[in-house]
């Protein structure tokens, strides 16, 4: 439906931009930080130095502020190591890994930007990994304490808290970011799955208890999925395919308990994790004041035929991959796609905004969107306007789903500045400030506004009401 009156942001509409520990701060084993399974991954070509130094805001960060406050971010989206906090993930607290965390925090609040963090996202303590990380039920309790570390710790400071970031996609497509070991049995990923869920309703319920007044919801990548055609059982697999990756984990962070259908497809799997006494009430009793999500894209799904090669062999969080007697991956022919293969489908963005709004009428947060591409500097300057374009598309229909009537907190797009890409390295960007770095050469890490850099800080002073 098209309206002839586009309502306006909300006065209050928190523009900002997102990144997270490992990808931006560098640092890797500083001031007491231990190994996250991220710092273990070691798939990248020896001597880079990608995660290590990343964009180095570790050592930077008053200077990145600083920029964030020359762009008008209203907020700003980040994550707290779990490392730098507690360095084998449930052992001592580290004292200098907790004094780092509120020197930014602090310098946002001074720049009058309202600072929101991601409790977790993807660099699970390597110590905790090697105890047999998120399947044993000790991983939930760590959680919890870390939790309970960064609300007593920063709570007086921080309204806005994400638990997981993309849990989903850490389900689905563990092996390719590097959460989940390469061959590990599905029966062992869905147990893993359920302790994630246990741990995030435990934060949430410390939460409400331990900081009044904070908010607190998931952070997962949420988008429609599609089917290939009107055949009903292609309908039928894009449901199922919706059930798996979507409302799995919001049925649960919100209403406490499994999608049918998803638990009918697990049961069917012999993956269906096993349930502790008292795990439902735990999970029942958590109640998220919002919902955060990431979107980058659609999805598109046909039916499976049931044969094995419905499962393509590689895919990243964006690029379907089939299951076999399930549903099969499918491309969408009305979709342009960047060049790193994803497509790209604004008008999604806004049926997946009526989608949540509709099942949980609970207000939504974007905590990701954004355009990935490789980029050079020339003369100081990088002409992006491609990503301006993809973000306006997305912008405007932020704005037909608020017409819609959807409650939208803000925008956080990926990412605020330049940062190291979960599956391509230093060359893949996607941020508002260029960081002059190589894959393998460091350089002088400078930063550089790009063109998208004045256009975000025009929309932002307007309010969004100048998208040109
Ligand atoms: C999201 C993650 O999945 O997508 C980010 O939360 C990630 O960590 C982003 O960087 C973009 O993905 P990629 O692979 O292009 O870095």
């Amino acid at each position: 439906m098209k309206y002839r009156q586009l309502k306006p942001f909300p006065e209050a509409f928190l523009w900002s931009g997102s990144t997270s520990a490992y990808q931006v701060e560098g640092a890797w084993d500083e001031d007491g930080k231990g190994p996250s399974v991220i710092d273990a991954r070691g798939e990248y070509p020896a001597g880079t130095t990608d995660f290590k130094v990343a964009s180095d805001h570790y050592h930077r960060f008053a200077e990145d502020v600083a920029l964030f406050k020359e762009l008008g971010l209203k907020a700003y989206r980040f994550s707290i190591a779990w490392t730098r906090i507690i360095p084998d993930g449930d052992g001592e607290v580290n004292p200098a890994g907790v004094a780092f965390y509120h020197r930014p925090i602090d310098a946002l609040i001074d720049a009058g930007i309202e600072p929101i963090v991601t409790m977790y996202h993807f660099d699970l303590p390597e110590a905790l990994d090697a105890k047999g990380g998120w399947t044993s039920r000790d991983t939930v309790d760590a959680f919890a304490r870390f939790s309970e570390v960064l609300f007593a710790e920063y709570g007086s400071k921080i309204t806005y808290w994400l638990t997981i970031n993309e849990q989903n996609m850490m389900i689905l497509y563990g092996e390719a970011i590097g959460t989940v070991k390469p061959g590990m049995p599905k029966s062992a990923v869905y147990q893993a799955n359920h302790h994630m869920m246990l741990a995030q309703a435990k934060a949430n319920i410390l939460c409400h208890q331990m900081v009044p007044g904070a908010k607190i919801g998931p952070a997962p990548n949420i988008s429609v999925c599609y089917p290939a055609t009107s055949h009903p059982e292609d309908v039928l697999a894009a449901d199922d395919f919706n059930a798996i990756r979507n409302w799995l984990y919001l049925d649960m962070a919100v209403h406490g308990r499994y999608n049918n259908v998803a638990w009918a497809y697990l049961e069917e799997l012999g993956a269906a994790p096993s349930i502790a006494e008292g795990d439902l009430e735990i999970l029942t009793n958590a109640k998220p004041d919002f919902i955060a999500f990431n979107y980058y894209t659609s999805a598109t799904v046909g039916r499976a035929s049931g044969e094995s090669s419905d499962a393509a062999s590689v895919g990243d969080q964006q690029i379907v991959v089939g299951e076999a007697g399930v549903y099969a991956g499918a491309v969408n022919p009305y979709l342009g796609k960047t060049e790193f293969g994803w497509e790209v489908d604004p008008i999604g963005f806004r049926t997946t905004f009526r989608a949540i709004w509709d099942r949980y009428q609970l207000p939504l947060l974007v905590t990701e969107n954004g355009l990935g591409a490789f980029e050079k500097l020339e003369d100081g300057k990088v002409h992006d306007s491609y990503r301006i374009d993809y973000l306006r598309d997305h912008i405007e229909q932020i704005q037909w789903a608020i017409s819609d009537g959807v409650e939208v907190l803000g925008y956080s797009p990926w990412s605020a500045i330049d940062l190291v890409s979960t599956h391509q390295g230093s060359a893949k960007r996607y941020g508002f400030i260029y960081v002059d770095r190589e894959e393998f050469d460091l350089k002088e890490l400078t930063r550089y506004r790009k063109d998208s850099f004045a256009w975000y800080q025009k929309v932002i002073s307007t309010n969004g009401a100048d998208l040109s």
